[in-house]
């Protein structure tokens, strides 16, 4: 029986809250600004996941009450909730996988980049603990703008000595699990067998669907493909818009985030062939970061994989985009270096 398991699997550290001794070894994972909008039903996503031994939930505040009420769930973690900047080194201490969904979203009108401001500040401060409480974690950067914060973890990991370019991930899921649903959409396929990667960055231009290398393979003309591009590089804005000035996506991002950090998972635990779309280090372009398709193993990035062949479509994308992507890094690494 379950409780028989438990029993058997009990430590001395950590008595009868492991539920399953079925689910791998232990691990332990962060969530960074876990009382908003996309920290809440990330941090619900995470406690369903068996995979996780141990959910540290971090905020600036909210974080006790969410710790608490996902804490009753009948899954297989142990749920901290820690609030305040003085409990931030506990709530990463030992941590194999943090995810940062912490900053402020967009408001109707605003760019990702608008968001720099505010949010370089935030993850620069996040990334200095992790150098310091959990320097080989992976770290999964969901705050925006993507295309600059990576950046700026990078030049935070290399300025305390830890930085290792596999452990560092711009989450960019959300463009690729839109990509999928807009084109089964349109394409009227079983949304499930649907593949579509998704390179580039993750901003308006910057993210380029390749539904040139699509599958199942849909008859499209020039004209859908264009749409189905606009769609995806918009879909935040529609979220945005929709949402009126109360922000931009959190559910659908929740579920982004937590089948991205899922596959980190897995990679960890020596799953073979895990393979998803993230925005990394990479020598795929001669840009520094691009998100492409990327194998993960024990220790993060295993490979980064090539872009495969592209339309005349996709390459003229991919020639408009790298200027916008280039600025976005450099923005990134300036503000690192000056603060
Ligand atoms: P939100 O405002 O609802 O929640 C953000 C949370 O971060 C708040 O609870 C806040 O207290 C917390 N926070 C602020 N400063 C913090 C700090 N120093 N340490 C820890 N926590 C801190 O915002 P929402 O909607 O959850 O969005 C969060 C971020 O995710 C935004 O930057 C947004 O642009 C980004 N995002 C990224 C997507 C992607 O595809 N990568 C998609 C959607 C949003």
């Amino acid at each position: 029986s379950a409780i028989a398991r438990s029993n058997a699997s009990s430590s001395a550290r950590i008595p009868c809250r492991n539920y399953s001794v079925d689910s791998g070894p232990e691990r332990k994972v962060a969530v960074l600004g876990a009382a908003g909008g996309i920290g809440q039903p990330l941090a619900l996503l995470m406690k369903m996941n068996p995979l996780v031994s141990k959910l540290a939930l971090y905020d600036i505040a909210g974080t006790p009450g969410v710790a608490a009420d996902v804490s009753h769930i009948n899954t297989r973690s142990e749920v901290a909730g820690y609030a305040g900047e003085d409990q931030l080194g506990k709530a990463l201490e030992g941590s194999d996988v943090v995810i940062i969904p912490a900053g402020v979203p967009r408001k109707p009108g605003m760019t990702r980049d608008d968001l720099f401001n505010i949010n370089a500040g935030i993850v620069k401060s996040l990334c200095t603990a992790i150098a310091k409480y959990c320097p080989n974690a992976l770290v999964n950067m969901i705050s925006n703008p993507v295309n600059s914060t990576v950046p700026i973890a990078a030049e935070v990991f290399k300025k305390a000595g830890t930085y290792d370019e596999k452990r560092l991930f711009g989450v960019t899921t959300l463009d690729v699990v839109r990509a999928k649903t807009f084109y089964a959409g349109k394409a009227n396929l079983n949304v499930a067998e649907v593949n579509v990667p998704v390179v580039g960055g993750h901003a308006g231009i910057t993210i380029l669907p390749l539904f040139s290398q699509a599958t199942p393979k849909a008859n499209f003309s020039d004209e859908d493909i264009k749409a189905l591009t606009k769609r995806t590089q918009d879909g935040g804005t529609e979220v945005v818009e929709a949402k009126a000035g109360k922000g931009s996506a959190t559910l659908s991002m929740a579920y982004a985030g937590a089948l991205f950090a899922d596959a980190c998972l897995k990679g960890l635990n020596g799953v073979p062939d895990v393979v998803e779309c993230s925005y990394v280090q990479s020598a795929v372009t001669e840009l520094p970061f691009f998100a492409s398709k990327v194998r993960l193993g024990k220790n993060g990035v295993d490979e980064v994989l090539e872009l495969g062949p592209l339309s005349d479509y996709e390459k003229e994308n991919l020639k408009a985009l790298k200027p916008e992507l280039e600025a976005s890094i450099e923005k990134g690494i300036k503000f690192a270096s000056q603060s």
